[in-house]
């Protein structure tokens, strides 16, 4: 039988006050895989993050990690079981170094101990980042900057780590820079959801993707499978290149 996946979402409902924003969101994130969701802005991929990551209070479903119920936990205890959500707008902390960021990504107790092997980790994966150690995080580069947000929520040793557009606001060079760094952490063993308005790119990469309008999940399948279907073309890729 196959292993269960890392996480599980079913029939997951959530929004802000008395707005809805989610209707009944099931998904799967297997061990090791790399499973986008894609959508037009505005089709709830930032509410669906923020819902797992316990920034907001689902009003119904389950959310399944690593064998146990995290829906309504606080935040910081689902960090702590190995679930890190880099935001969108990234979050940095602009007037302190690189290396103070990384730092500060190491909190959940059970971390901190391993926090110069970590550095050391992000540091081989990405050098650029150990290049700039001391460098202000609101000096770097867009791409810089987002590298900056993920190595930082690697620090906190994830077993599952979201990424909410990491390819926003930067140039077309610099997103494909920051999809093979995204492509190079997957390969070093960390299991991904990337979010991503940048279809093409993320359905390229992805091993399994879910397709998200209206906040329903109104499709899903592999991602290069996805990516040859006409619908999928039509519907989302043309307009949104
Ligand atoms: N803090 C908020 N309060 C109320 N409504 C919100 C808030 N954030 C997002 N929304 C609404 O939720 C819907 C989904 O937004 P969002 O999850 O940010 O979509 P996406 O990330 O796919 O662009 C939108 O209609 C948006 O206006
Ligand atoms: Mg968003």
């Amino acid at each position: 039988m196959a292993n269960p996946p890392l996480l599980e979402v079913r029939g997951l409902c959530a929004g802000y006050g008395d707005s809805q924003v989610l209707w009944d969101v099931s998904l799967a994130v297997p061990q090791g895989g790399l499973v986008a969701i894609v959508g037009a802005n505005g089709a709830g991929k930032s509410t669906l993050l923020k819902t797992l990551s316990g920034l907001l209070r689902p009003m119904a479903g389950e959310i399944v990690f690593d064998g146990r119920s995290i829906a309504g936990m606080p935040p910081q205890q689902i960090v702590a079981a190995g679930l890190s959500h880099v935001p969108e707008g990234r979050g940095l902390f602009s007037r302190m170094t690189v290396l103070e960021n990384l730092q500060l990504g190491a909190y959940p107790a059970q971390v901190r101990a391993r926090m110069n092997e970590s550095l050391q980790r992000i540091f081989e994966l990405f050098p650029r980042l150990a290049e700039r150690r001391e460098q202000r995080a609101g000096l770097l580069s867009g791409g810089e900057q987002q590298m900056l947000a993920i190595g930082r929520a690697v620090m906190a040793c994830p077993k599952l780590l979201i990424l909410d557009e990491p390819s926003m606001g930067l140039a077309p060079r610099i997103v494909d820079e920051v999809f093979r760094f995204v492509q190079t952490l997957h390969a070093s063993g960390v299991t991904l959801v990337l979010v991503e308005q940048n279809i093409q790119s993320a359905l390229r990469l992805s091993d399994h993707a879910y397709v998200l309008k209206t906040g329903r999940v109104v499709m899903q399948g592999g991602g290069a499978e996805l990516l040859a279907d006409a619908e999928i073309r039509k519907a989302y890729i043309g307009s949104l290149g």
